[in-house]
C-alpha cells in the first residue's frame, strides 16, 4: 500500500493523496487579475489527479506583487477573476484548493523573469518598495522603506481582507509565504531586519510581525479550514537563519494553531551556498516536523515517485510538494499512482488514457 497515496486530514479537509502542487508564479496576471492563463494552468493542473492545487503566491496589496504581472487578491476584480478560475476548474475537479497569500516586500516591484532581471521604477508602473529596514536586497536593488507601525497595521488588514476574500471563494487552504526572503521572511531574517525596535534584534523580536500576520489570517479564516505556513529551514549563510531558528519560529506558530508547514529555503541574499541536490531541503522539513507533530510538507528536487514515496513512508514528511516536476509533466501523480501500484480516479474523458500499460516499450 503506498503512502503518498493515503489521505490526509488538515481540519475539516481530507485531502485525497500527499502530493501538493508547489505555488507557482505565472507573471500572467493583469492589475492583480487572473487571466485566460490561469484558467489554463490552474485548470489542467487540477486534472493532474493531485492531493492540492496550491495557488501561486498571491498579493495582499498591490505594492506585495513581486511584479506587475503578478497575482493578487486585493480588489473585487481580482477576487471576481481569480473566482472564475477556480469556479470553472471546479467543474471538473474535485481537488482541493489552496491559495498562497504573500506580500514581496523589498522584492517587490520588479521585471518578469522573462523580461529581467531588473527593477521597475516607479516612473515605469513599479512603486517603492518597504522591508523591515531600508537595505536593498543586493546593490542596484532600490532601498526599501522602512516599515513603521502604521504600514504594519494596513499590510495586517491586507492580509486580512484577502483571507476574507478566500473565503468567499470558497478557498479550502490559506498558505502564508514565509519563505524566500519576501516580507515575511525578510522580517525573520538577520540578513534583511536590522531594527533596533521590538521588530528587530532578537528571534523573539523577529518573529513579532511575521505571528502578528499569522494571527490575523487565522482569526479571519473559518475554523474548520487549514492555515499553514511555507517558512525558511535556512538562509543559507551564516548570518541568516539557522536551522534551530526555523524550528523555533514553526514551534510559535504551532502554538497559534498552524495546520501544516511547507519547509523551503533561501531568497534572502545573494551569496547563499545551496547544496542543490534530489530533496535537498527535506531534512528541514523532517525536523520542524519532528520538533512541532505538526503535518509537514517537503519540497525541492523531488521528481523520482519512489523518492516522494520513500520520504513520505518513512516519516520524514508528511506531504511532498512538486513545483517542476508537475509543469514539466502533469500527470505526474498519475504515473506514480502506476509505479506505486495505486489505481487514481481521473476524468471519464481521459480514462482511457490512464494507464500507460496497454502502450508498447517502444512508444514510452
Ligand atoms: C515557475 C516557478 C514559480 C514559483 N513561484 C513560487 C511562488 O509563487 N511561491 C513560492 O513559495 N515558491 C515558488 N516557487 C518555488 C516552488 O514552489 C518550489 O518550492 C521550487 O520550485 C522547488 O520545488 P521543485 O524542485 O519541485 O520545483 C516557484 C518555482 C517555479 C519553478
Amino acid at each position: 500500500m503506498s503512502k503518498l497515496f493515503e489521505s490526509i486530514d488538515l481540519r475539516q479537509v481530507t485531502l485525497p493523496n500527499r502530493i501538493v502542487i508547489a505555488p507557482m508564479c505565472e507573471f500572467s496576471a493583469q492589475d492583480g487579475c487572473a487571466s485566460d492563463w490561469h484558467m489554463i494552468h490552474i485548470g489542467h493542473l487540477m486534472l493532474s489527479g493531485a492531493g492540492l492545487m496550491m495557488i501561486e503566491a498571491t498579493a495582499v496589496e498591490p505594492q506585495g506583487r513581486i511584479t506587475r504581472e503578478c497575482l493578487g487578491l486585493y480588489s473585487d476584480e481580482s477576487e471576481a477573476a481569480l473566482g472564475r478560475v477556480i469556479e470553472v476548474a471546479r467543474k471538473h475537479s474535485d481537488m482541493p484548493v489552496g491559495v498562497q497569500l504573500s506580500h514581496a516586500g523589498r522584492k517587490a516591484s520588479t521585471l518578469a523573469p522573462w523580461d529581467g532581471p531588473g527593477h521597475v521604477a516607479p516612473a515605469d508602473g513599479g512603486w517603492p518598495v518597504i522591508g523591515p529596514s531600508p537595505l536593498p536586497f543586493a546593490e542596484g536593488w532600490p532601498v526599501p522603506e522602512e516599515m513603521t507601525r502604521a504600514d504594519m497595521d494596513r499590510v495586517l488588514a491586507a492580509f486580512e481582507d484577502a483571507a476574507r476574500r478566500c473565503v468567499r471563494l470558497g478557498v479550502d487552504v490559506i498558505e502564508l509565504h514565509g519563505a524566500h526572503g519576501y516580507l515575511v521572511s525578510s522580517f525573520l531574517s538577520p540578513i534583511a531586519n536590522r531594527r533596533t525596535d521590538r521588530y528587530g534584534g532578537s528571534l523573539n523580536n523577529r518573529m513579532t510581525f511575521p505571528l502578528e500576520v499569522f494571527e490575523v489570517l487565522r482569526e479571519a479564516w473559518p475554523k474548520d479550514r487549514p492555515l499553514g505556513v511555507r517558512l525558511n529551514g535556512t538562509d543559507w549563510r551564516d548570518d541568516g537563519i539557522t536551522p534551530a531558528e526555523a524550528v523555533a519560529f514553526a514551534q510559535a506558530l504551532a502554538r497559534r494553531s498552524c495546520d501544516f508547514f511547507d519547509v523551503s529555503s533561501g531568497g534572502n541574499g545573494l551569496g547563499a551556498k545551496i547544496p542543490s541536490g534530489p530533496g535537498y531541503q527535506v531534512p528541514f522539513a523532517t525536523q520542524v516536523k519532528e520538533a512541532t507533530g505538526v503535518p509537514t510538507m517537503a519540497v525541492g528536487l523531488i521528481r523520482s515517485p519512489y523518492h516522494a514515496e520513500a520520504i513520505v513512508a518513512t516519516g520524514q514528511a508528511d506531504m511532498v510538494a512538486i513545483g517542476r516536476g508537475m509543469l514539466n509533466d502533469p500527470r505526474w501523480p498519475w504515473h506514480a499512482a502506476e509505479i506505486l501500484g495505486h489505481r487514481i480516479r481521473v476524468p471519464p474523458q481521459y480514462e482511457r488514457a490512464a494507464t500507460q500499460a496497454d502502450i508498447p516499450s517502444w512508444g514510452r
